[in-house]
């Protein structure tokens, strides 16, 4: 039997994260390599919808990661990006998601080996909790009822 490897979807912002991820290859730092990173211009920028889109996409596991507080090149979207993750994961708790699945931070351009822990660590939680597939168990009319 195959162990099993987690699909990650990371959505990071373009500036502090993605920078720091790319420092991490540059520095040549090995990281577990199941994560798929999508690019925003900035966290504020992220419709948290996509992370249930991505979870009914097959994922499993989420990583969201910008600029810190008071870092952010556009001012304050990684505050609103904050607050409307306060938010989401009350939505989640609601439609069943489990929020340990998903992972938010801070990841600056300096900060190549922070993403691969971030990475790493968050490979090691989803190979824990196993494969997420209670979201394609549930069916439209489970939501609607
Ligand atoms: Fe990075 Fe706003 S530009 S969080």
């Amino acid at each position: 039997m195959s162990e099993f490897q987690p699909k990650i979807v990371a959505f990071v912002c373009n500036w502090c994260t993605y920078a720091g991820a790319d420092l991490t290859g540059t520095s040549r730092i090995k990281y577990s390599p199941n994560v798929r990173i999508v690019r925003f211009p900035c966290t504020g920028r992220i419709d948290y919808m996509l992370l249930t889109k991505a979870f009914a996409s097959g994922a499993d596991g989420i990583i969201v990661s910008g600029c810190h507080p008071n870092d952010c090149h556009y001012t304050s979207g990684n505050f609103y990006a904050r607050r409307r993750w306060i938010v989401f994961k009350k939505l989640c708790d609601f439609m069943g998601i489990d929020t340990r699945r998903i992972v938010f931070s801070w990841v600056s351009a300096a900060e190549g080996s922070k993403w691969a822990d971030i990475v790493n660590t968050t490979n090691e939680e989803i190979i824990k909790l196993g494969p997420y597939d209670s979201y394609h168990k549930l069916s439209t009319q489970d939501i609607l009822e």
